[in-house]
């Protein structure tokens, strides 16, 4: 374990842990940080249970790898955490995202982050990256504080709602009879082993979503890739819900659409991807999938009130699906970057 003692004018002690294999202890420390900055931030929003925090934190990836970093103050109280996620895909083997917390007791000493912050830098340039991204909700204290560190923001993204128990846009598309030449395919979890090929090469097609200016190469998915993420959210107690519009001709996938669904009855589930493959779009494909599957939403998870999701103000198609759905804007996100070279 590596660790670090910084002294600032006020005599204050700041040390850092590197976490390799992260303790029950250290894990229970880091949730403490995490849990209180998501409540100070987003008051109204569920906050991920410990064991959520845990699974995601520990679970090997199979194409990315995280290191985690735990800073304490003289008191050894837990006051900040750094999680950087380096991807290990020959696409993205330049960029690593960036989660950093500061406990909000601990945020007027500004001393905590920047010299987490001069760690994770340190640790990205040996690791040979070329780009540190990290995402903040506009007007918090991760705005101000990356904004103040160099980061430049280069993606603007706006989190919506759907309140399914007040919406009434689902019901009313009657899409059934646009079926023609195509077949309606539901499953959970992973692609069933028979569509696992086709569903890769869709799956690839969401490198075409537009991103800004972040530098995020191209996501690397194959069949392994699909089956880590099934695992993944199931350690974490959920599950993925897809559905797809098959072609009868070639037996392709002309578009689907994920919804990440949780075992407990928070209520809430999370949109994940929706590719509608290219020679398709802009003929309805979208609007349809999705369609389809918040009407089946709403009759197999009738506990499921609200859906939500995430899209880059320039997604200019994906942001009229949604607001025609009933999605409706919460909250302004900004993916800022930090180039290193
Ligand atoms: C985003 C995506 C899923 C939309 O699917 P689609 O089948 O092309 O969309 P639709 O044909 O249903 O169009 C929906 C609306 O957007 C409009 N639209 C379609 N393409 C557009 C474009 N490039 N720019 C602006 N508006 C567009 C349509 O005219 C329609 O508007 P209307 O309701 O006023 O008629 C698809 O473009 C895609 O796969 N993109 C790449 C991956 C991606 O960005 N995924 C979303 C992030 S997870």
């Amino acid at each position: 374990m590596l660790s670090k003692l910084l002294h600032d004018r006020k005599t204050l002690l700041i040390e850092i842990q590197s976490l390799t294999r992260p303790s029950l202890h250290q894990i229970r420390d880091w949730y403490q940080v995490q849990s209180k900055a998501l409540s100070n931030d987003l008051p109204r929003e569920p906050i991920p249970s410990v064991d959520e925090v845990t699974t995601e934190l520990t679970t090997p990836k199979s194409s990315a790898q995280y290191m985690l970093w735990l800073a304490r103050n003289s008191n050894q109280e837990p006051v900040a955490t750094a999680a950087l996620l380096l991807f290990t895909n020959a696409q993205q083997g330049h960029l690593a995202c960036l989660n950093l917390q500061i406990h909000p007791a601990h945020r007027q000493d500004e001393k905590i982050g920047s010299a987490l912050l001069t760690t994770v830098i340190r640790s990205a340039l040996v690791e040979n990256r070329r780009s540190i991204t990290a995402e903040a909700i506009k007007g918090t204290y991760a705005d101000n504080f990356l904004s103040a560190k160099g980061f430049r923001p280069v993606n603007l993204l706006t989190e919506l709602l759907l309140r399914l128990d007040v919406t009434d846009k689902i019901e009313s598309n009657d899409s059934a009879k646009k079926y023609l030449g195509y077949r309606l395919k539901t499953w959970r979890g992973a692609a069933p082993d028979h569509l696992i090929e086709v569903f890769v090469e869709a799956k690839k097609s969401i490198a075409d979503r537009p991103l800004g200016k972040l530098d995020f190469g191209i996501p690397h998915w194959d069949a392994a890739e699909v089956h880590a993420l099934a695992k993944s959210l199931n350690k974490q107690g959920k599950h993925l819900h897809t559905t797809a519009l098959i072609d009868t001709k070639d037996g392709n996938i002309a578009g689907f659409t994920e919804l990440i669904l949780p075992n407990s009855l928070i209520g809430r589930a999370w949109h994940n991807d929706t590719v509608v493959a290219p020679a398709l779009r802009g003929q309805g494909v979208g609007f349809l999938i999705k369609t389809v599957m918040l009407q089946q939403i709403k009759t197999i998870y009738p506990d499921i009130k609200e859906i939500y999701t995430i899209n880059a103000d320039s997604n200019l198609a994906m942001l009229k699906i949604n607001l025609k759905l009933g999605f409706r804007p919460i909250r302004q996100v900004i993916d800022y970057q930090l180039n290193l070279t």
